[in-house]
């Protein structure tokens, strides 16, 4: 699959580009708008067989692409950007007319198309493209931020929060992610689609779900692609993964809101020595058809979906059968606590206790030298450690995993620590 092919995969099943209104409600420098455009532009030229002269491309533009962003530089940037796009390729008679004919003139889209500042909020009551149905594409990059949870009392929530209350919509983790994706279900038409990158931990984390509850309460999905391994050679320096979800609103009048046989393409492509060619390679593996109401359920279908195939799926719900790693716990009395990190040179040390306590394992090829505390709150700086694993996974994975009992689990999520 080359970038061109993944593009137009956000466009599958669309007939013609150049009839879509596409909204980016944090539209940036306008990247998303751009190709959105020259997509649509290229389309009627096709279509058409030979190129809109310009009076043409300003009408396509003027009625079909439309932005909002709470920074006027960015809109601005965004603007220049669709300029840029309609010039593009324009015969010299578009351009005598451009210069001499009184006319016609690039036209305004600051303050139409593209609305900055305060009025430019995706949260704004104000804002006079969001949350009010119009479009047939919401195609969006929202920003993603979790504000530190430890709020002092009494303080405001933010605006995006604010919107989530009034509207009695679930958010997780103060994420504005999750209320974009909320509020822009209210901003396309009834046959319109969604597309959105978004954080991939907002789909597959354990604490999404009450979000996910909600959201595909008022949502279809119809394919999530899950770009979380190749993170690194889509941002050399990300911290997270992202996915891409493209999603239909559902009708709220429809019952039961989510059919049993409603399923969606989960695609979770891998970095493979194709990417050095410019292309992604998705093998039949890697693709999977998820039913929604799983889904609802629990998300670990997503995870286990990530790297494992339908016969892993099968395995470990066999396994579980058997109970969990918690319950484990729970039986022998110890307490678990999650949330250590030998990286996270700002958090609190347990050393020199960890030092003293926390051995490697065989599978660890590097010896934890000192141990940050993060949120383990059941951990206290004298505690023993029964021993710290590392597993990409939860509590309520199977307590029969072989290494658990043995202490040799490993794996690349963060520590998990075992207090008797
Ligand atoms: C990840 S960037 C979007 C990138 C964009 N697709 C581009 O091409 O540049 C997030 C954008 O969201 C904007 N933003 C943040 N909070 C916003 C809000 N509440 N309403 C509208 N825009 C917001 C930021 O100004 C920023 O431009």
């Amino acid at each position: 699959m080359s970038a061109g092919r993944r593009r137009s995969h956000l466009w599958k099943g669309v007939v013609d580009p150049s009839q879509e209104t596409v909204f980016d409600g944090t539209c940036g420098s306008g990247i998303l708008l751009t190709t959105a455009f020259r997509r649509m532009l290229g389309h009627a030229q096709a279509a058409r067989g030979e190129p809109l002269n310009v009076v043409e491309r300003i009408a396509l533009l003027k009625s079909r692409i439309f932005g909002s962003d709470v920074s006027e530089p960015a809109c601005r940037v965004s603007a220049f950007s669709l300029y840029l796009s309609l010039l593009e390729e324009l015969v010299p008679r578009d351009l005598v007319e451009l210069t001499s004919a009184p006319n016609v003139k690039l036209p305004e889209l600051l303050g139409s198309n593209l609305i900055a500042g305060k009025p430019g909020d995706f949260f704004a009551a104000t804002n006079p493209f969001a949350g009010r149905a119009k479009f047939s594409v919401l195609l969006s990059n929202p920003p993603w931020s979790e504000p530190d949870d430890l709020r002092a009392a009494g303080e405001a929530p933010l605006g995006y929060e604010a919107w989530a209350k009034r509207e009695g919509r679930a958010l997780v983790r103060r994420q504005i992610a999750a209320a974009y994706a909320q509020r822009a279900v209210d901003s396309v038409t009834a046959n319109g689609r969604l597309v959105l990158i978004l954080p991939a931990s907002l789909l597959l984390a354990p604490t999404s779900q009450p979000f996910l509850v909600d959201w595909l309460s008022r949502v279809r999905p119809e394919r999530l692609i899950n770009f979380g391994d190749m993170r690194r050679q889509l941002f050399a320096a990300a911290d997270h993964g992202c996915v891409v979800i493209v999603a239909r609103p559902r009708d709220p009048q429809a019952r039961p809101v989510v059919p049993v046989s409603e399923v969606f393409d989960y695609w979770v492509p891998k970095v493979d020595v194709s990417l050095a060619f410019g292309r992604l390679t998705l093998h039949t593996s890697d693709r999977a058809r998820v039913q929604t109401q799983e889904l609802i359920q629990d998300n670990a279908v997503l995870r286990y979906r990530t790297w494992g195939t339908e016969a892993d799926v099968r395995l470990v719900r066999r396994l579980l059968r058997e109970g969990t790693i918690e319950e484990l716990a729970e039986q022998r009395g110890w307490a678990i606590g999650k949330g250590f990190n030998r990286t996270r040179h700002n958090s609190p040390k347990l050393s020199p206790f960890a030092q003293a306590t926390v051995s490697p394992r065989p599978c660890d090829s590097a010896p934890m030298a000192s141990v940050a505390r993060l949120r383990a709150e059941n951990f206290s700086q004298g505690d023993r450690y029964r021993c710290l694993v590392r597993f990409a996974g939860r509590r309520s994975i199977p307590r029969s995993a072989r290494a658990v009992s043995r202490w040799h689990l490993c794996g690349t999520g963060s520590p998990v620590g075992f207090r008797r």
